[in-house]
């Protein structure tokens, strides 16, 4: 189960069993695999090959794309819920990828986003990115619950459900040594000793480690309208 054990995602998702679904940002499908009992059809769109390449190496019943989120080719309306799980923070502009989410989910699907975010405070938030760049430079940008429901509100999308999930981790796995080189967890070490009680991750000494809070938000959405957009299709 891994990092979204405790989430509860796929009754929080409500997809029906046999229903679809899509991951754009799937990496090496670890999400996709929550949802291994309950759909038929499991795509994962990645822009990165290797990823996909590693994902197809773990479950080659998945359908693998390699595509930008904001330009996906699949057919509008085609897919039960369009997901996208730890992967906006990647993404320096999510506004045209949830617009393609919302396409491709049509008038009867869903939209679901599930990504770290920040606090609301506006300083807090901009060390986060800070340590989370340092920590990986192909983070964009720790965004807090506010913005990630403007974002998803301003892509024609509407609220079903919210969740925030909160869980202490460890540094020691966060920058685990087997995945990070050792001079950048020494520089993230230091900027985290130096700045951690100012990004509202409650940093915490634990002799050698730190522990800290790890905030994630699940939004799941559908087409503005689309009750009345079912209406009129079906119409008297
Ligand atoms: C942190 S990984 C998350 C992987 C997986 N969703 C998970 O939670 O285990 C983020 C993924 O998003 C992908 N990604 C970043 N920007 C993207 C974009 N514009 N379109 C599609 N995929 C993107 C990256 O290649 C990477 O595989």
């Amino acid at each position: 189960m891994g990092r979204f054990g405790a989430m509860d995602v796929v009754s929080f998702s409500r997809v029906s069993p046999g229903g679809s679904v899509v991951e754009v940002g799937a990496g090496t499908g670890n999400f996709l695999a929550l949802f291994n009992e309950v759909s038929a059809r499991r795509i994962a769109v990645d822009i990165t090959k290797g990823m996909l390449d590693e994902a197809r190496r773990r479950d080659p019943s998945l359908e693998l794309i390699q595509a930008d989120g904001a330009a996906l080719p699949l057919r509008s309306g085609s897919v039960d819920l369009v997901a996208s799980a730890q992967a906006f923070h990647h993404i320096y502009q999510p506004q045209p990828v949830l617009m393609e989410m919302r396409r491709v989910a049509g008038a009867d699907g869903r939209v679901l986003i599930v990504d770290q975010i920040a606090t609301e405070r506006y300083e807090e938030m901009a060390f986060m990115t800070e340590v989370e760049a340092l920590r990986d430079p192909s983070h964009a940008a720790s965004r807090p619950a506010s913005a990630m429901r403007m974002l998803v509100l301003s892509a024609g999308l509407e609220i079903v459900d919210e969740r925030i999930h909160e869980d202490r981790s460890r540094f020691s796995s966060w920058m685990w040594p087997g995945e990070f080189p050792e001079e950048r967890i020494a520089r993230v070490r230091e900027f985290v000793a130096k700045f951690g009680p100012e990004t509202g991750m409650e940093f915490v000494p634990d002799g050698d480690d730190f522990t800290f809070t790890r905030r994630r938000i699940m939004i799941l959405a559908r087409r503005a309208g689309a009750r009345r957009e079912a209406q009129t299709v079906g119409g008297p």
